[in-house]
C-alpha cells in the first residue's frame, strides 16, 4: 500500500477517528458462525483482515476457536487487547515488517504490519475468513493484490464471507465490487453467492454523504 494511504489509516487511529467501529458483535458473525467454523471436530482457526479492532475477534475466541487478525495500526492492535482485558506479548516479525500480538492463551495472534507483506508463508490452514471493511476499504487497484494474497489462503472448504455495501461500484470507499470481478479476482475458483442484504446502515455508514448506499450485503465465498 502506497504510504500516503497507509498513513491516512494511521492518522484515524491516532486521531480516534474510526467510524466504522462497531461496539456489537457483527450480525454475519451470529449468524452464520457455522461457515467459519466449519469443523465439527478440529480446532478452527479464523483470519479477519483489516481487523481493526473488531469485537467479532472475542467472540469467536469464547466460542473455541483461534483467531488471527492481521492490522496495520498497532493503536487499533494494542487497543484491542487492553479493552478487551486480555494480556499479551508482542515479538518482531522480519518477513512481514511488522509485529506479531499474541495473547497469552495463545488463542489470539495479530499481525501488525501491511497486509501486502502477509502471505500464506507467514501464516495459513485457516478454516474460515471473515472480511468486514477489508476489501472494500482497499482501492481498485489495491484490490488485486488483496485477491493474490488471498488466493494463497483459500482452498476447497474454506468458510469465507465477505460484507460489502451496496451501492455504485464506481463510487468509494467503502467500494461495491461486483460478481464478475470477484470472481474473476479469484480467477473464476470461486462461487459467490449472497447471504443477506440489509438496509439498515452500520454506524459510522453516513447515507446522506453517500446517497447512492442502498444497504449492506454480506456473500459467502465457496472456493473449488
Ligand atoms: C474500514 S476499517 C475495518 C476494521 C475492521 N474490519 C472492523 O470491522 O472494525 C479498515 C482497517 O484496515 C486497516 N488497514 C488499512 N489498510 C491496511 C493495510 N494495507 N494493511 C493492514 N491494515 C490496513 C486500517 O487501519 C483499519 O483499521
Amino acid at each position: 500500500m502506497d504510504d500516503k494511504t497507509m498513513q491516512g489509516w494511521l492518522n484515524c487511529w491516532e486521531k480516534k477517528t474510526i467510524p466504522w467501529h462497531h461496539t456489537d458483535v457483527h450480525e454475519t458473525i451470529e449468524k452464520y458462525y457455522e461457515i467459519l467454523a466449519a469443523s465439527p471436530t478440529a480446532k478452527n482457526k479464523i483470519f479477519i483482515p483489516l481487523c481493526g479492532k473488531t469485537v467479532d475477534i472475542k467472540y469467536l475466541v469464547d466460542r473455541g476457536n483461534e483467531v488471527v487478525g492481521l492490522e496495520a495500526s498497532e493503536i487499533a492492535v494494542r487497543d484491542f487487547f487492553t479493552e478487551q482485558n486480555i494480556e499479551y506479548t508482542s515479538e518482531d516479525v522480519p518477513a512481514v515488517k511488522g509485529k506479531l500480538y499474541r495473547s497469552s492463551d495463545k488463542m489470539i495472534k495479530i499481525y501488525c504490519c501491511d497486509l501486502f507483506l502477509f502471505s500464506a508463508e507467514v501464516e495459513s490452514g485457516f478454516s474460515g475468513i471473515w472480511d468486514r471493511g477489508s476489501m472494500v476499504a482497499l482501492s481498485p487497484e489495491a484490490r488485486k493484490r488483496y485477491f493474490e494474497i488471498m488466493k494463497t489462503l483459500t482452498y476447497p472448504g474454506i468458510g469465507y464471507l465477505l460484507e460489502m455495501p451496496d451501492r455504485d461500484p464506481k463510487n468509494g470507499p467503502p467500494f461495491f465490487v461486483p460478481f464478475d470481478d470477484l470472481e474473476r479476482g479469484f480467477e473464476q475458483k470461486c462461487r459467490v453467492t449472497k447471504l443477506f442484504a440489509t438496509e439498515k446502515l452500520p454506524p459510522g455508514l453516513d447515507g446522506e454523504k453517500m446517497p447512492d448506499l442502498k444497504g449492506m450485503v454480506v456473500f459467502r465465498l465457496a472456493f473449488q
